[in-house]
């Protein structure tokens, strides 16, 4: 396939949906083109090309695999928090009784948002009120939508849901969880293009739209363009939610940007506008240096065309600083002003570190792993960056993935203990005993000859207790030895 042949479908699948298929993005579309000649039975490339511009269905089978579709219930939490407990309430108490509540998840994946929100409004607000919030939910990808229809959810979706919630909405059935269809009925899924020229009529008059982890598929002309559109299909005011680290990136002038308890979204009109929003105040900033305690609160710049140009007013903190808040775990600080830097330099290699252990802890896996890879080509040896690599695979449960991840660390710093208890670790659950053992025995060396010894890292917080997992080290050892002389008896 040659690049001229690629650049013309990546040009027709930017012009249907907007999705951009650059990088890692450009391999899957090869793959996915040949799967589908396969699949379609096409003798060449050509005939393929002439099947797509002709049915539309095929095109649709194509766009399915190009789709990102990771999502999990209840993602970030603070958001659905900041629905159920405020703006909601407000909406309904300025609402007839019989007048309803429009909510959309858009770009909802296989469902675990929508339902997320149709769960935790139930909990918070009792069935009756509940009744009254419509949920509607709308993706690109027919395949998720199947899913989302039909409920069942693995493990995997359940990172971090609190187990009662899941006891008291789900059933078990096969391998899986069934939502109960109490939930399932709350929510309508429909197949939606957010790119189409015109809107199938279904979809109006919403009063809050969700529009988490799409964004970032797309350029600022497709933002732009999707954003007008959610702003018409609002009545006269509404409320627009990205996520929590898209959000700043998206003020792109359709919308105003406002803050309350610590949340950034976006309204239309006056009636949801928090009073004294300060993410509207343009504040000077303090030229002295800060301390985490008392940081800038930046100003809302509306981002042109050339949304990257520093604004003048703007004084950064230091990146120890801003290390120091991610230390702090005060992450949705860290994450608003690293946005804000990497804005400026995007380049900028300790900032995309720091905001990737933050995303990592925000366990949003694909966010995460974006900037990573961007990282990566920066620096494809910074041992802070591998770890992560490696962690990133590790919390994903691909085991095998984050062992080859751990073990370039320690190719790379062979004194970086926390690589080799992570190593010793996944050998230890693969019953690899002698691997693990030979792990362990190289991290009880390193932290017997010095409990202080440096874990290697330059930015990101690890913060491993040395002592304790020495304790642990040695007791595996014990146990791993033992196991050994078992086994060779
Ligand atoms: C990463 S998921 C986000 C899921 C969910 N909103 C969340 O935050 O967990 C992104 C979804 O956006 C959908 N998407 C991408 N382009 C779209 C478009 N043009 N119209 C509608 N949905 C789109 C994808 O199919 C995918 O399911």
């Amino acid at each position: 396939m040659t690049k001229g042949e690629l650049t013309k479908i990546k040009e027709k699948v930017y012009q249907h949906c907007g999705l951009l298929l650059e990088g890692v993005a450009e391999e899957r579309l090869r793959k996915a083109i040949q799967d589908e000649i396969q699949k379609n039975e096409c003798a060449n490339l050509t005939a393929y090309q002439k099947l797509i511009s002709q049915d539309s269905q095929a095109f649709d089978q194509l766009i399915n695999h190009l789709t990102v579709n990771e999502t999990y219930f209840f993602r970030e939490v603070e958001q659905i928090q900041l629905l159920v407990e405020h703006l909601v309430p407000q909406i309904l108490a300025n609402k007839s009784p019989n007048e309803p509540l429009r909510i959309l998840s858009a770009g909802c994946s296989s469902g675990e948002e929508p339902y997320s929100l149709a769960i935790a409004l139930r909990e918070a607000l009792g069935a009756e009120v509940a009744q009254r919030i419509q949920l509607d939910a709308g993706d690109l990808d027919q395949n998720v939508l199947k899913k989302a229809q039909q409920g069942l959810y693995s493990e995997f979706s359940f990172r971090g849901v609190d187990p009662a919630i899941r006891r008291r909405y789900f059933l078990r059935k096969d391998k899986g969880y069934q939502l109960i269809p109490e939930i399932r009925q709350r929510v309508r899924f429909h197949e939606l293009n957010l790119l189409a020229p015109v809107f199938p009529k279904r979809f109006y008059d919403y009063d809050i739209i969700f529009f988490r982890n799409v964004s970032i598929y797309f350029d600022l002309e497709t933002r732009r363009i999707i954003q007008k559109k959610f702003y018409e299909l609002m009545p006269a005011a509404g409320i627009l939610i990205l996520g929590s680290s898209e959000t700043l990136g998206n003020n792109l002038g359709v919308f105003e940007l406002v803050e309350q308890h610590n949340q950034y979204y976006f309204v239309k009109g006056q009636s949801y506008r928090p009073n004294n929003n300060s993410a509207s105040l343009e504040l000077e900033p303090e030229p002295a240096a800060v301390t985490p305690a008392e940081l800038p609160v930046f100003e809302s710049p509306v981002l042109t065309e050339q949304e990257t140009a520093p604004s003048p007013k703007l004084i950064l903190p230091e990146l120890q600083t801003l290390q120091q808040l991610v230390k702090d775990k005060d992450y949705t600080r860290a994450l608003h002003l690293l946005d804000r830097l990497l804005m400026q330099e995007p380049d900028n290699f300790p900032a995309l570190l720091l905001k990737s252990w933050v995303l990592l802890n925000n366990q949003d896996f694909l966010a995460a792993d974006e900037l990573l890879n961007k990282a990566f080509e920066l620096d494809a040896w910074s041992i802070d960056l591998l770890l992560m690599k490696g962690l990133s695979a590790k919390w994903q449960e691909d085991q095998d993935l984050a062992a080859q991840w751990f073990k370039k660390v320690v190719y790379t710093s062979p004194d970086c203990w926390p690589a080799h208890y992570y190593l010793a670790d996944i050998y230890r659950h693969q019953q690899r005993l002698e691997a693990a053992s030979k792990a362990y025995q190289t991290l009880v060396r390193i932290l017997t000859a010095n409990l202080n010894a440096a874990d290697a890292t330059q930015w990101i917080p690890l913060a491993l207790p040395a002592g304790d997992l020495l304790f642990l080290s040695q007791r595996h050892l014990q146990k791993l030895t033992a196991d050994l002389y078992e086994r060779e008896k």
